[in-house]
């Protein structure tokens, strides 16, 4: 008897962890599991921010119009926005990796977003790791890409 109590707790124990991290995984509303930046995934205002972001930090080593087009979408079409924020806030600047503040670099992401067609939402996109990994990104349905100034 009480071997078997054991028994089924230690499998209680076993079990639990994993049901805990699948429960954390599941999409809060049930619906589709990610959201695409087709979606309008940050707002006009955050892409502003980082257009100031990019003038100041990122224009003296290379222009925005390097990052346009096929440039972009071969390296990051089909790609989590976390793996965007991660390479960016990794490596750049190239002088200086990691020296900007995180809502820096999400919001020079968003103006990448915005250079590159995808539309503008109302809501700002969070610098939070868990939300930039449920965003794909997605090239398929864009808008006429912005000109540098966003003009
Ligand atoms: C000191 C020069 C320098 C600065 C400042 C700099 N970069 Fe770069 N960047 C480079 C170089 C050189 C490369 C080429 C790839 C490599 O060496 O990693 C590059 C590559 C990139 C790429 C990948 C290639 C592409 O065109 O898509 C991105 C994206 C990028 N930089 C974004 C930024 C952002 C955003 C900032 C500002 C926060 C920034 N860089 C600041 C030098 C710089």
């Amino acid at each position: 008897m009480t071997r078997l109590v054991w028994t089924s707790l230690l499998g209680t124990c076993m079990v639990l962890p994993f049901l805990q991290s699948y429960e954390q995984e599941r999409p809060q509303n049930g619906a589709a599991p990610q959201r695409s930046t087709a979606m309008g995934v940050y707002s006009r205002e955050q892409w502003m921010r980082g257009r100031d972001v990019y003038a100041g930090q990122c224009a003296g080593c290379h222009p925005a119009v390097t990052h346009v087009g096929p440039i972009f979408t071969t390296s990051w079409a089909g790609k989590r926005l976390s793996d965007l924020f991660g390479f960016i806030r990794e490596r750049m600047p190239k002088n200086d990796p990691g020296s900007l503040s995180e809502e820096e670099y999400v919001d020079v992401i968003t103006y990448l977003l915005r250079l590159n067609g995808m539309p503008v939402g109302l809501e700002e996109l969070p610098a939070d790791s868990a939300t930039l990994s449920r965003i794909r990104i997605d090239s398929s349905r864009v808008a006429p890409p912005a000109r540098p100034d966003g003009r």
